[in-house]
């Protein structure tokens, strides 16, 4: 039987942000960081190395990865926290901050013991991820990353390699799974699983199905578990990733859970969207999904109360309304 525990994938300080238009200090960004470490989650997605005239937004997250190195978390468990890259570039900038910092006792380039810890850290042992990513059809992998689904394939060889040689584990999204901005709502599910077969033979550690366009439902969703089944991928390999442009996401995850999956990216406040998917809203709110898993009887380790607060705080400091309709519940009690 599936396990009772679902894991929450936060990742509303890199998805969530890396959208809004005005110039968020990094101030912000760190709290938010730091107030979502105090929740219950236990994985955070903080921020990513992308080209800087690509994603403006995400231009400070080395501050963001040097703070989260220095500074003791004040929670008694581990915290895992993802960065996302989409070239060497990016893993080149990831490390040069990584290794300065934990690098003493990550013992870079000789493998550190797995999983990388960051022996700085008050909580012990936070750990670091990378997670790269490509996507099911030509014409959004060419809007996201400017290259073409094999060329990002080739892009990951050597990124997987000196990840694994850092002791770094690798999450590897799949994006437009359920709906491509720019070649409609029928992605070939095959093409997905293909995919995610490439990426686990590679070395990817887990794969995150992603819905960036929020066109999935409720039968896409099955059919398209079904066809990863079918294609040989365990459960326990895939993450699901649901936008909520249509308000179906939490439909979806529910499909999921009934599948077996059990790990699910969401964003606090249902912050979220792509900058190179037009139209396309946030992940589907963290508070939402956490109290959904909760009334199933399911363990995430969250405390919904203080996970609707920083979905409060969040939304004042970017001028937004609160987009999780739980976190609003929830606080109005
Ligand atoms: P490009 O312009 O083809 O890159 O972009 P290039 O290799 O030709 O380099 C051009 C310039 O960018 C050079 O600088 C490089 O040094 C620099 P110059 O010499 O001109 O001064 N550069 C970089 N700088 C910093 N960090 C880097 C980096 N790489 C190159 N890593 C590239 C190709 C892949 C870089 C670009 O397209 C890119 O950054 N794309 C990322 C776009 C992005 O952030 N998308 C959102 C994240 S994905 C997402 O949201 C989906 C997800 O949530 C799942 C879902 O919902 O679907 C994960
Ligand atoms: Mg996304």
């Amino acid at each position: 039987a599936a396990s009772d525990f679902v894991r929450i994938v936060e990742v509303g300080p890199r998805d969530g942000l890396q959208n809004e238009k005005q110039s968020i200090p990094v101030a912000t960004k760190i709290e938010l960081v730091n107030k979502l470490a105090q929740t219950g989650l236990k994985t955070i997605e903080a921020g990513s190395f992308v080209s800087p005239r690509w994603t403006p937004q995400m231009a400070n997250s080395s501050q963001i990865l040097e703070h989260v190195l220095q500074t003791p978390t004040s929670v008694a468990h581990p915290i895992t926290y993802q960065w996302l890259l989409p070239n060497i570039k990016g893993l080149d900038n990831f490390l040069s901050v990584w290794q300065a910092k934990a690098g003493g006792n990550s013992g870079y380039p000789t493998p550190p013991p797995s999983p990388a810890s960051d022996a700085t850290s008050g909580a012990g042992a936070n750990v670091h991820e990378i997670s790269i990513f490509t996507a099911a059809t030509e014409a959004f992998t060419q809007k996201n990353t400017n290259c073409s689904i094999a060329e990002s394939l080739k892009r990951f060889e050597p990124i997987m390699a000196q990840a694994k040689e850092a002791g770094l584990n690798v999450r590897a999204y799949i994006s437009v799974a359920l709906g491509c901005p720019y070649e409609g709502p029928n992605v070939d599910p095959h093409k997905v699983a293909g995919l995610a077969v490439s990426l686990l033979e590679m070395g990817a550690d887990e794969i995150s199905v992603a819905d960036t366009t929020g066109m999935g439902t409720a039968p896409k969703t099955a059919e398209l578990l079904k066809t990863l089944s079918a294609a040989g991928i365990e459960k326990s390999d895939l993450a699901l990733h649901f936008h909520d442009t249509y308000g179906q996401a939490l439909v979806n995850s529910l499909v999921s859970l009934e599948h077996g999956i059990r790990t699910f990216d969401s964003a606090v406040a249902g912050l979220g969207g792509c900058p190179f998917s037009p139209g396309a809203t946030g992940n589907v709110a963290s508070e939402d999904l956490v109290h959904c898993l909760h009334s199933l009887g399911l363990r995430t380790g969250v405390d919904i109360e203080k996970l609707s607060e920083v979905g409060e705080w969040i939304s004042y400091e970017l001028g937004r309304s609160n987009e999780s309709r739980a976190g609003k519940a929830t606080m109005a009690q």
